[in-house]
């Protein structure tokens, strides 16, 4: 692997010994991928930030790094709203436990957006480099805005964000970014929520794995798409999709569909992943709420007041710069919380059943929470928490 002058200086440990031993880490992978080169990064986005799924050791290691980010990078969801905690029902003894977790991502230089909605912060721009590793982001990222981003993991990420490059391979290569299969949904309905979406991800993810799947009778729109990837980045190992004349490199492909494998789904397929048993507490914003999911959920709970717990999460920023739909939200009875989400926050454990307009919180909660998960719309998740 061809490696600069200024690569070469960190291998050789001039710029300290964090940055020599992820230098060592970005090589070895790039060697193992291929890689000929790396290339500079325009972001990094971290995950591995709850101190549920990092515990001791995560803690442990992070706290013995000794450099700075080079790059804009953020940190992933941690394991609770570090203003509203207790109100949450966090103990103290995992908020101290979380807090320093985040003063350790505060010192290595990393933005303590805690967001896997990092796109929504407009640092990222068709064609940029990255290396992102929260799953949903890295789709995002790659079929929504068309940038290049390989599935890192944390300390792949972490390792670009203190060197500002990453291994280039996979994803950043344009020949790598071809559709390998055709999905034909049949039946669509005209224009349904994000929650439609996320059963027609749990369903595509189960059946591509982690190929390249070219959408074809379905127009969502950015919430949709969000909701379509996070799914499908759960069931499956999809990193990138494109969706007939709607993500920007479905106009670089259109024409190379046709010796594909095509798999047809159709509308009643994706409604029977819904259920409506009966929950404990409902769960919405995986990933993070946009300002327009905001707006419909507090739409949606107008007049109403909640009869269960209703979580909704979303991004700080988000949330700050949409003050009337959070209020509208919260005088319901709900809460809207930041930095954390259902799956990596211990709150949701106390439930045996919740139910999440997310096809990705369908697919984590089980494991991640113990309880069982059901997936419905949007609106059905706002009359189980409100009857
Ligand atoms: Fe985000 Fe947590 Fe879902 S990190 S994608 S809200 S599991």
């Amino acid at each position: 692997m061809h490696l600069d002058r200024d690569d070469e200086r960190i291998l050789a440990g001039e710029f300290g010994e964090t940055r020599q031993r992820f230098m060592e880490l970005l090589v070895g992978l790039g060697a193992v991928y291929g890689a000929e080169r790396l290339v500079p990064i325009a972001s990094a986005q971290v995950s591995g930030a709850s101190y549920k799924t990092i515990g001791d050791w995560g803690l442990e290691w992070l706290s013995s790094l000794d450099a700075r980010a080079v790059v804009p990078a953020v940190l992933n969801p941690v394991g609770m709203d570090l203003e509203r905690w207790q109100e949450m029902g966090i103990s103290a003894e995992f908020a101290r436990k979380q807090e320093e977790v985040v003063r350790v991502y505060r010192r290595l230089g990393i933005r303590l957006e805690c967001t896997c909605t990092p796109y929504y912060l407009a640092i990222t721009n068709y064609g940029d480099h990255l290396a992102w590793s929260e799953s949903s982001a890295v789709c995002y990222a790659n079929s929504v805005i068309g940038a290049r981003t390989n599935r890192e993991g944390g300390p792949s990420a972490l390792a670009a964000a203190l060197v500002g490059k990453t291994p280039f391979y996979g994803l950043h290569l344009v020949k790598n970014r071809r559709p390998t299969v055709v999905i034909e949904v049949e039946g669509a309905p005209e224009a349904p929520d994000g929650g439609w979406y996320g059963a027609l991800g749990v369903l595509a993810g189960r059946e591509v794995g982690a190929r390249i799947p070219f959408f074809r009778g379905i127009r969502p729109n950015r919430d949709g798409l969000k909701s379509l990837g996070a799914a499908m980045a759960a069931t499956g190992a999809v990193a990138l999709f494109h969706v007939d004349r709607i993500t920007p490199e479905s106009r670089v492909f259109p024409f190379e569909t046709g010796p594909l494998e095509t798999i047809t789904v159709t509308a009643a397929e994706v409604e029977a992943v819904w259920s409506d048993l009966p929950v404990e507490a409902v769960a919405l914003g995986c990933p993070h709420c946009s300002g327009e999911e905001l707006a419909r959920i507090a739409a949606l709970l107008d007049g109403r007041r909640t009869t269960k717990p209703l979580y909704v999460f979303a991004a700080r920023r988000v949330i700050a710069e949409h003050p009337t739909e959070v209020a509208a939200i919260e005088r319901s009875g709900a809460r809207v919380y930041a930095d954390t989400c259902m799956v990596v926050s211990p709150a949701l454990e106390r439930y045996a059943a919740i139910m999440t307009n997310s096809g990705k919180g369908l697919a984590y909660m089980p494991s991640m929470c113990g309880a069982e998960a059901r997936l419905a719309p949007l609106e059905a998740c706002v009359a189980a928490a409100t009857s």
